[in-house]
């Protein structure tokens, strides 16, 4: 097989500086483990629409299509508020999203031991918490047609629309249920079926894949409003979530803050398998660009190197490998190295961006 290729979209905010720690990581891989990946680097988000007039050039675009992963740093920041939506640093992402297909968005809630107390929650509500929720990522309100802001008399009507297809549905259940097959074999899926049709048809369909496909795993359903109180009040009942575009963006939030730190939380979208095998793919952390702390080496790199853990699993087919590159995480964490975001204390000197890397490096080196 060739070498495998990964490009690398650094975008706006701390994704640049959060993607160059990456980047040793990979070199790290490639030299100490015999891991070799053809990396190429292009915009995309502010950057992109500052270099080209468009948060994602159609040769970016083409070059995402053809490599094996797309590793994104973040996109937006204030300086492009005012700009039109068509040309929006987000605008990038969601054509990436979109034209790839990535849609099933898997976005990991996982509690650090040593984290614990960081969680705006109770040490024993969130202890031991590991918890996927996987958000259909390419449809829904987020695409759905007729959108727009239209004059209706002599006001003004906004409007967006559900619209979920079968199959949609259908594709994202599956990844779903083989998802939790592999980990605690349990799956809810929530919706509004309460007051949506598109919520109705949800429910049934995820219920009709599981009967015909996956009845080994043990499936619920929840209203989405329902789900973010359990979530809260005791997120240890889940195992996997599924759900749909916009109840995964907030439920996705929400679970992230349980554990402590947005700064340490990856996520993977993935499409259909290309003619090689490997699932077409974006990993990106889940936090944003984070304008108002960039430039100053204070962003934690932990979500974003644990992204490329992530593409290591589910693109390259190296679990072990990711393992390792978690558990390094894991015991800098252990060791008390803390960038801003995880201070809590007052008189405790915190690492720059360079030193997390290095933590990181130094903990890999030390697992060989
Ligand atoms: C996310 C973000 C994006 C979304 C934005 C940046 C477009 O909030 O990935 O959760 O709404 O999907
Ligand atoms: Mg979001």
């Amino acid at each position: 097989m060739s070498t495998p290729s990964i490009l690398i979209l650094p975008g706006d905010g701390i994704g640049p500086e959060v993607m160059t720690e990456v980047r040793r990581i990979i070199d790290w891989f490639g030299d100490k483990r015999g891991l070799k990946f053809d990396v190429s680097e292009d915009l995309v988000g502010g950057a992109a629409y500052d270099a080209h007039g468009t948060p994602l050039t159609d040769a970016t675009m083409a070059r995402a299509q053809e490599v094996d992963a797309v590793l994104l740093g973040a996109v937006g920041g204030p300086k492009y508020d005012e700009l039109d939506f068509a040309v929006k640093p987000e605008r990038g992402l969601l054509r990436l999203r979109k034209e790839m297909d990535l849609y099933s968005n898997l976005r990991p809630a996982q509690c650090f031991d040593a984290l614990a107390d960081f969680s705006s929650l109770k040490r024993e509500v969130v202890a031991g918490l590991d918890i996927m929720i996987i958000r259909e990522l390419t449809s829904g309100i987020y695409f759905g047609e007729p959108r727009g802001i239209v004059k209706e008399g002599n006001e003004r009507v906004g409007i967006n629309t559900q619209r979920y297809t079968e199959s949609e549905i259908a594709r994202v259940a599956r990844s779903a249920f083989e998802l939790a097959r592999k980990r605690g074999n349990r799956v809810c899926s929530m919706e509004k079926a309460n007051v949506m049709e598109s919520g109705v048809l949800w429910r049934q369909v995820v219920t009709e894949v599981h009967a015909a496909e996956y009845s080994d795993v043990e499936l619920s359903h929840m209203y989405a409003d329902a789900g973010a109180m359990q979530l809260t009040r005791w997120p240890k009942q889940f195992d996997v979530i599924v759900t749909d575009n916009l109840f995964g963006d907030m439920l996705s939030d929400l679970a992230a803050m349980l554990t402590g730190s947005l700064g340490m939380l990856p996520s993977a979208s993935l499409g259909a398998p290309m003619a090689n095998g490997r699932p077409k793919a974006l990993y990106e952390p889940v936090h944003g660009s984070a304008p108002d702390i960039a430039g100053q080496g204070k962003a934690n790199p932990c979500a974003c190197i644990l992204s490329f853990a992530m593409a290591l699993r589910y693109s390259f087919d190296q679990g072990d490998e990711a393992t390792r590159l978690e558990n390094a995480v894991n015991a800098v964490l252990e060791q008390g190295v803390r960038t801003p975001d995880l201070l809590q204390r007052e008189g405790v000197t915190p690492a720059t961006t360079t030193e997390m890397g290095d933590a990181v490096l130094a903990a890999l080196d030390a697992s060989l």
